[in-house]
């Protein structure tokens, strides 16, 4: 499996590193435009190599694309603190317009995969720019939201994050909507499973956790100026799936053909992810409230994707 990640700052980094970690990729190519950086960032993480799997990691410049299988987009800017997601998105659909052409020209066989913000929306653009098939370009989407509600619901609870099933849906942002009635341990309701362990989630409960995963990058960006270990983990797991054709269930944005009525969102669902990319959606049987907050999800994304003329 070959590896290339356009954009090396912080986020592009980690995930960089967290796939050496795991040895999920043979070769990794760092690129960014700032050359000195990707090359500092390739160095300092190929010095940890004798220490994890062998990966080869080198920076260099969109032809050290050519035969790549996947291609991180992690380029672009970030929000400052108190800005939203989607604020960035006139800004960061400038920088995909410049660099997708350069990676298709390389690596046209490659399947993308989106991580810069707002990422449903970026994931829709670079699917309009590449002009590449829906399954093979695919976002980050709810993968960190999905990870960080199941830490916390693990946490709660008492039990591994990885028993739990719970999954975020819709925007990766603050429209995101927790799957709260699918929220599984074993086949029981983590409700009822934290009742039983005498850790109930009450109605204060819920609303912490709640508030806890819709907020923790605004939180997170508060403290530190930006997220990047949970992303670069998240990042990594995706990479595995299709590295390893798992077929995992994983919340991930790609385009969604019909939503309630919506056509052609690209927005988070739990997609059977595998060497092909984006396979097959969960349909979720949601309760009414989760089924508003969805639909309302899926407008306000289909709205920002709309108002982006490539
Ligand atoms: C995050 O949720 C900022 O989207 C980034 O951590």
């Amino acid at each position: 499996m070959k590896v290339g990640i356009v954009g090396a700052g912080m986020v592009g980094s980690s995930a960089a590193f967290a796939m050496v970690m795991r040895g999920v990729a043979s070769e990794i190519v760092l690129i960014d435009r700032n050359e000195k950086l990707a090359v500092a960032q390739a160095q300092d993480i190929l010095h940890g190599t004798p220490f994890a799997s062998p990966t080869r990691i080198w920076a260099g410049g969109y032809e050290d694309l050519a035969g790549a299988d996947v291609v991180v987009l992690s380029a672009g800017v970030s929000q400052e603190p108190g800005e939203s997601r989607l604020h960035l998105l006139e800004r960061n659909a400038k920088v995909f317009g410049a660099i997708i052409p350069s990676v298709l020209a390389h690596a046209p066989q490659a399947l993308l995969l989106v991580t810069s913000n707002p990422v449903d929306v970026m994931t829709d653009i670079a699917r309009r720019i590449s002009g590449l098939p829906s399954e093979r370009v695919i976002g980050s989407g709810t993968i960190l939201d999905t990870a960080r509600f199941r830490a916390l619901l693990g946490e709660h609870v008492g039990v591994s994050p990885k028993s739990v099933h719970a999954y975020v849906l819709g925007e990766h942002g603050d429209s995101e909507v927790l799957w709260w009635s699918g929220a599984v341990v074993g086949n029981v309701g983590v409700q009822e499973m934290a009742a039983q362990m005498n850790r109930p989630i009450d109605t204060e409960a819920r609303a912490r956790i709640e508030d806890a995963v819709r907020r923790a990058a605004y939180r997170i960006i508060d403290g530190k100026g930006a997220t990047w270990f949970g992303i670069g983990s998240g990042l990594t797991r995706i990479v595995q799936a299709i590295a390893t054709d798992e077929k995992a269930l994983l919340s991930i944005s790609a385009e969604t053909e019909l939503y309630d009525g919506i056509s052609g969102v690209t927005m988070s669902l739990p997609r059977i992810v595998g060497a092909g990319g984006a396979g097959a959606s969960l349909v979720p049987k949601l309760d009414d409230d989760e089924r508003k907050a969805l639909l309302r999800s899926a407008t306000i994304l289909k709205e920002a994707a709309d108002s982006v003329h490539i």
